[in-house]
C-alpha cells in the first residue's frame, strides 16, 4: 500500500499530510492565515509567502510525527506547482523538492486544481470516471469533463469574476470581513432573499459560461442604497441595517444560486456517459449550493458528489491524493521541475471573450 506525503502553500493555507492508497488521512494538519490576512481585508502575497515559509516544515515534522512516521517511510512527495500566488507556490514545491532529494522520493509536482478536481474521489471510492465536475473556488469557476487523472475537458469557465471571488466581494461590501464566503452564507440563512431584486448574469445563454461581475455591482448598488432610519431610539439604527444586510446576503447568494444552477444545466445538456455531477473547490462548502445541485442532478437522473467540507477548502490531503493518483501511473516530476502561476486543466481549451479582464 502506497503512501504520499502532501503539501500544500498556494493561498492563505498551509497544509500537509499523509494519505495512503487505500484512501486513508493517516495524519494532516492546517494552519490558517486568516488573522494575517484580516486587516487588508484579501491575501497579501508577500505576507502568505513568508508565512508559509516559517511554518511548513515544522509542520511536515509534526505531521510525520502524529503518524509515527519518518520521511523514508513514504513513497513519493507531492506538492501543489500552481496555479497560485507563486511566492507561497514556490515555498511549498521547493521544500518537496528538498525533502525528495535528500530522501531520495519521486517529486510529483501537482495541479491545484486538480487536487480540488479529484478531492470527490479521496472521500467516495465509487466515484468513477468519467465525471461531470462544477469547481468553484476563490480563483476559479469551471465546468469540466474528468475523464481521468490529467485529462480535462472545459465545458464552461467565468467570463470575469469567480464564485469564491464574488462571494467574497460581497462579503467586503457588508462589512464581513475576510475570509468571506462562509460569512456570507451564515448571514444569508437569515434574511429574505426575495427582499432585494438582483440580476442573474448569462442566466439563459446558450453557451454554459459563467458571469458575477454585474451580480456583484448590483450588491454594492443595493449596500449603498441604504438609508439609516431617522428618529429611532439608540441601537435601532444598526438594527435596521443589519437586517438590510440578511436580506442583501441571502438574495445574493440565491441569485447566485440561480446562475450556477442554469449553467450547470446547459452543461449537463452537452455532455454524456457522466458517471455523476460533482463539485468540488471552497464554495462547494456551501450547504444551498450543495443542496441545489443535488436537487438539479436528481431532476436529470444523476448522482451527486460532494466532497466533505474539510476537503472542499484548500487542504493538503487533496494533494496527496492526486499525488497518489499520479504515482498509479509512474507519472513523477523532475526536480528541475518550475512552479506556475497558471496552470490549466484542460491546455487545449480555448480562451473565452472577455475572461480575464475584471469588471
Ligand atoms: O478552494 P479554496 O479554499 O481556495 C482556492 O483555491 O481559491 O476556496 C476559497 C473560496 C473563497 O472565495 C471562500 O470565500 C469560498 O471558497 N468559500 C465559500 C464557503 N467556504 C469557502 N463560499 C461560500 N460559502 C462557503 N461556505
Ligand atoms: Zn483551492
Amino acid at each position: 500500500m502506497a503512501i504520499v506525503l502532501g503539501i500544500e502553500s498556494s493561498c492563505d493555507e498551509t497544509a500537509a499530510a499523509l494519505v495512503r492508497s487505500d484512501r486513508t488521512i493517516v495524519a494532516q494538519r492546517i494552519a490558517s492565515q486568516d488573522d494575517a490576512h484580516r486587516p487588508y481585508g484579501g491575501v497579501v502575497p508577500e505576507i502568505a509567502a513568508r508565512a508559509h515559509a516559517e511554518r511548513l516544515a515544522p509542520m511536515i515534522e509534526a505531521v510525520l510525527a502524529d503518524a509515527g512516521m519518518v520521511l523514508g517511510d513514504v513513497d513519493a512527495i507531492a506538492a501543489t506547482a500552481g496555479p497560485g500566488l507563486i511566492g507561497g507556490v514556490m515555498v511549498g514545491l521547493v521544500t518537496a523538492k528538498a525533502l525528495a532529494m535528500a530522501a531520495d522520493k519521486p517529486l510529483i509536482a501537482v495541479n491545484h486544481l486538480e487536487g480540488h478536481a479529484l478531492s470527490p474521489r479521496l472521500a467516495d471510492a465509487t466515484l468513477d470516471y468519467p465525471y461531470l465536475l462544477l469547481l468553484v473556488s476563490g480563483g476559479h469557476c469551471q465546468l469540466l469533463e474528468v475523464l481521468g487523472v490529467g485529462r480535462y475537458r472545459r465545458l464552461a469557465t467565468t467570463i470575469d469574476d469567480a464564485l469564491g471571488e464574488a462571494f467574497d466581494k460581497t462579503a467586503k461590501i457588508l462589512g464581513l470581513g475576510y475570509p468571506g464566503g462562509p460569512a456570507v452564507e451564515r448571514l444569508a440563512a437569515t434574511g429574505n432573499a426575495k427582499a432585494v431584486p438582483l440580476p442573474r448574469p448569462l442566466l439563459g445563454s446558450a453557451e454554459p459560461h459563467f458571469s458575477f461581475a454585474g451580480l456583484k455591482s448590483a450588491v454594492l448598488r443595493a449596500k449603498q442604497a441604504q438609508v439609516p432610519v431617522q428618529g429611532c431610539v439608540a441601537g435601532s439604527t444598526a438594527q435596521v441595517a443589519a437586517h438590510a444586510d440578511a436580506d442583501i446576503a441571502a438574495a445574493f447568494q440565491a441569485a447566485a444560486l440561480d446562475c450556477v444552477l442554469d449553467r450547470t444545466a446547459r452543461a449537463i445538456a452537452r455532455t454524456e456517459g457522466m458517471t455523476a455531477l460533482v463539485v468540488a473547490g471552497g464554495v462547494a462548502a456551501n450547504a444551498a449550493i450543495r443542496a441545489g445541485l443535488e436537487g438539479l442532478a436528481a431532476r436529470h437522473g444523476l448522482r451527486f458528489v460532494a466532497p466533505p467540507l474539510h476537503l472542499c477548502t484548500d487542504n493538503a490531503a487533496m494533494i496527496a491524493w492526486a499525488g497518489l493518483e499520479r504515482l498509479a501511473q509512474g507519472a513523477f516530476d523532475p526536480l528541475d521541475v518550475v512552479a506556475r502561476p497558471r496552470w490549466p486543466l484542460d491546455g487545449q481549451a480555448e480562451p473565452v471573450r472577455g475572461a480575464g479582464v475584471k469588471a
